[in-house]
């Protein structure tokens, strides 16, 4: 059994784990007409229980509308490591968070996968980016281009005399009632996870000016086209370590490990042991 968004997208054997994928195209549908036989293509499967594939394995399939062109300039293992987490934070931040020129976002978690590249990309929509993270994560955070930096080992971030635009809970550990002290009027909360504090903000959230939103990534190709020129132009995304398939159980593991930093990139490539 593979879970997801603390187990909104259970997924059960048999089954394929992995949910980005970064690779070339062998074969497409009858009407699919802009793309050729060995592009080099990216994108994530879809967050779905019902999802019966996983992109641990060498071949998967993607409507054309789910997978955009890698830029060259982009690696496989770099698109691979941004799919999911890139399309989460835009879709949070532009999409939910409304985050635009001029705007302020205060991004927790922003050590860890999503929280990272949504520094990024937050700064890319022209918004100021407040980055609570660690204290190992501090430097790492900085060096993304965050405007500020909250060490939430020694600060409470939601402490500050601050007032946000939009705060992006990549974690899920807050709640719009904590949050909405630090939300300006017409401001957005957004979570990951649809537990029961998303559903009691929800309530709350509609007898206030701000709101609360849970994000629900998706693969879409605009959206992949446009992080796609990001990451060819200087947009990081933080990768801890490489794993070959047949050393999957490692890969795994890494994923769970506290000292992780980044994002755990599988290579299916050379395939799967016989
Ligand atoms: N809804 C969607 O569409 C969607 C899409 C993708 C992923 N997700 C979900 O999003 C969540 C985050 O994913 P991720 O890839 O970013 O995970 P991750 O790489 O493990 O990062 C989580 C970050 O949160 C920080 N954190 C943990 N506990 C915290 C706390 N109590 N207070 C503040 N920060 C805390 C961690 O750093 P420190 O503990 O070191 O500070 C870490 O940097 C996962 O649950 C995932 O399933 C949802």
């Amino acid at each position: 059994m593979e879970t997801s968004w603390g187990g909104f997208c259970t997924r059960r054997p048999p089954l394929v784990l992995g949910w980005d994928v970064a690779g070339t195209v062998e074969a497409f549908g009858d009407g699919v007409t802009d793309i050729d036989e060995g592009a080099a293509v990216w994108g994530h499967l879809a967050y779905s229980p019902s999802q019966k594939q996983g992109a641990f394995a060498e071949y998967v399939t993607l409507p054309r509308t789910a997978l955009a062109a890698k830029p060259d300039d982009v690696t496989y293992q770099v698109a691979a490591a941004a799919a999911t987490v890139a399309m989460t934070s835009l879709q949070s931040l532009r999409d939910l968070g409304r985050l635009g020129e001029g705007g302020k976002a205060l991004v927790i978690g922003a050590g860890g996968g999503i929280g990272s590249v949504a520094v990024g990309i937050g700064k890319r929509l022209g918004g100021h980016v407040t980055g609570a993270c660690s204290t190992k994560d501090v430097e790492r955070v900085e060096a993304l281009g965050a405007d500020a930096v909250i060490d939430r080992r020694t600060s409470d971030p939601l402490a500050a005399e601050s007032a946000y635009d939009v705060v992006f809970d990549t974690p899920a550990v807050h709640s719009f009632g904590r949050c909405a002290k630090v939300l300006r009027a017409g401001g957005s909360y957004v979570t990951t996870l649809p537990d029961v504090a998303l559903i009691t903000g929800m309530a709350r959230a509609l007898f206030t000016s701000k709101r609360c939103h849970f994000v629900q990534v998706a693969s879409k190709r605009a959206d992949l086209e446009l992080v796609g020129g990001w990451l060819g132009n200087g947009l990081e995304v933080t990768i801890d370590s490489r794993h070959k398939v047949a050393d999957l159980v490692v890969a795994l593991k890494r994923r769970t490990d506290r000292g992780r930093a980044g994002r755990v990139v599988v290579d299916v490539a050379d395939g799967w042991p016989s």
